[in-house]
């Protein structure tokens, strides 16, 4: 892990000015831990790889969308990216202005439509024919003109894991180039539409640049010959998919950059990016404490407190997240997967590991979990989501405290 997250000299891990322990006391665990200065750090380096060149950040909520991270990203001036009127609604709770939200997604519903244009909002990215009817009908009705740019599906298939490789022809995602040139020529003409331009996302844990590069290239040709036929077209939207490195919390921003720096070198268009996973993935640990461990034909196991309710990328993507201990020890090394307490055999953080064996209470941080963590969290098994805090400003803030099984319970009814 980087920067904030540290071994002190008495081989304690610390998030900035905390020490793990005293976290884990006042708030318990399972406990998701972030470190606001990470955040802002990313922040940064996204920035600096960006300089020069006019581009809006629009913050990916589905990533982390926990309010404690949306406000403290939307006070640095990134916008937001939603994909559902709930994200919308806690983007706007965040403090995000609404002329700097970009709704993205193959099924908005019409509440969905409704609420983002009373809000009037910056832009809706359509996805398909049906859509824009549908947008077409519901602004006339409201008599309200809607912004709005088309996803382009460039068929070019990331390598990345197949569930979050959005960008090829037998994903669900955007528009053939065909279509998309038609239902431009569409809105341009359609009086309660506002063409906003395009926009295009291969997918996410991308990192080969060049995979990039295509689909800019991509955008960029197709935008050209749009303008080419007479129509307008400003803005351009990049999507998100910078690749975090788990292993070692490397994020490529500077390659990043550069590819963006020189393909759209010399153009008038207004740039946009959604990236979601490189600003918040590294700033967070899921911290769970040892119920026991184990051993079966030789085979040894740790069983923690957290559970893939709490934390879903290792069994869902086959996702390696390094797990380290909250203070080292010095008993022997063994080699183990460590394990929740879910009745299947897909509930585990990371196999075949190798650990100072822990002793019964000990704590382990498994490692750059701040992304795609909480949001993908549920209550399976009756299991209380873990707490979440962040280190900002020197002091530590429960930012989002879990529904207990009393308050979920409560919303239910016996027959
Ligand atoms: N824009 C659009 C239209 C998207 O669909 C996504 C992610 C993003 C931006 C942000 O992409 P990022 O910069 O975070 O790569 N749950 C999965 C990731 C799903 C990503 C879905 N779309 C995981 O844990 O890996």
């Amino acid at each position: 892990m980087i920067n904030s997250f540290f071994y002190s000299s008495s081989e304690e891990l610390f998030c900035d000015d905390f020490a793990l322990k005293d976290l884990a006391k006042e708030y318990g665990t399972p406990l998701f831990v972030y470190s606001s200065k990470v955040i802002l750090d990313n922040i940064k380096k996204l920035n600096k790889s960006l300089k020069g060149i006019e581009i809006d950040i629009h913050y990916a909520l589905k990533a982390n969308s926990t309010l404690g991270i949306v406000s403290l990203i939307g006070k640095e001036g990134l916008g937001a990216d939603i994909v559902s009127g709930g994200e919308l609604k806690r983007a706007l709770k965040g403090g995000v202005p609404t002329n700097k939200i970009v709704f993205s997604g193959v099924g908005k519903t019409n509440e969905e439509i409704i609420l983002a244009l009373s809000k009037n909002i910056k832009q809706i990215n359509v996805e398909s024919e049906s859509e824009l009817e549908k947008i077409i009908s519901i602004s006339k009705a409201m008599n309200i003109r809607a912004p709005v740019a088309l996803r382009i599906n460039p068929d070019i298939k990331a390598q990345t894991h197949e569930k979050i490789a959005t960008g090829s022809n037998q994903a669900k995602f955007g528009l053939p180039l065909n279509q998309t040139i038609e239902l431009y020529k569409k809105i341009c003409k359609e009086e309660s539409l506002i063409p906003k331009g395009l926009a295009v996302h291969i997918g996410s844990q991308i990192f080969n640049n060049f995979e990039f590069q295509s689909a800019y290239e991509f955008l960029l040709n197709t935008a050209n010959n749009i303008r080419r036929d007479g129509l307008s077209i400003n803005n351009l939207d990049l999507g998100g998919g910078i690749g975090v490195n788990y292993s070692n919390s490397k994020i490529d921003f500077d390659g990043f950059g550069k590819i963006i720096q020189s393909v759209f070198k010399g153009y008038d268009y207004k740039l946009s990016i959604e990236p979601g996973r490189s600003i918040v993935a590294t700033s967070g640990i899921l911290l769970t404490k040892v119920i026991y461990s184990k051993k079966i034909n030789k085979k040894n196991f740790v069983v923690v407190d957290a559970a893939m309710n709490d934390f879903i990328r290792p069994t869902l993507y086959d996702a390696y997240h390094p797990i380290i201990p909250a203070k080292k020890n010095n008993n022997k090394e063994i080699i183990c997967d460590v394990v929740g307490p879910i009745c299947e055999t897909g509930d585990f953080f990371i196999k075949n590991t190798k650990l100072n064996k822990p002793n019964n209470d000990d704590l382990l941080a498994i490692c750059n979990t701040g992304a795609y963590g909480s949001v993908m969290s549920s209550n399976y098994n009756s299991r209380p989501p873990a707490n979440e805090v962040i280190i900002f400003k020197e002091k530590s803030f429960l930012i989002k405290k879990s529904q207990s099984i009393e308050e979920q319970i409560s919303k239910e009814i016996l027959l």
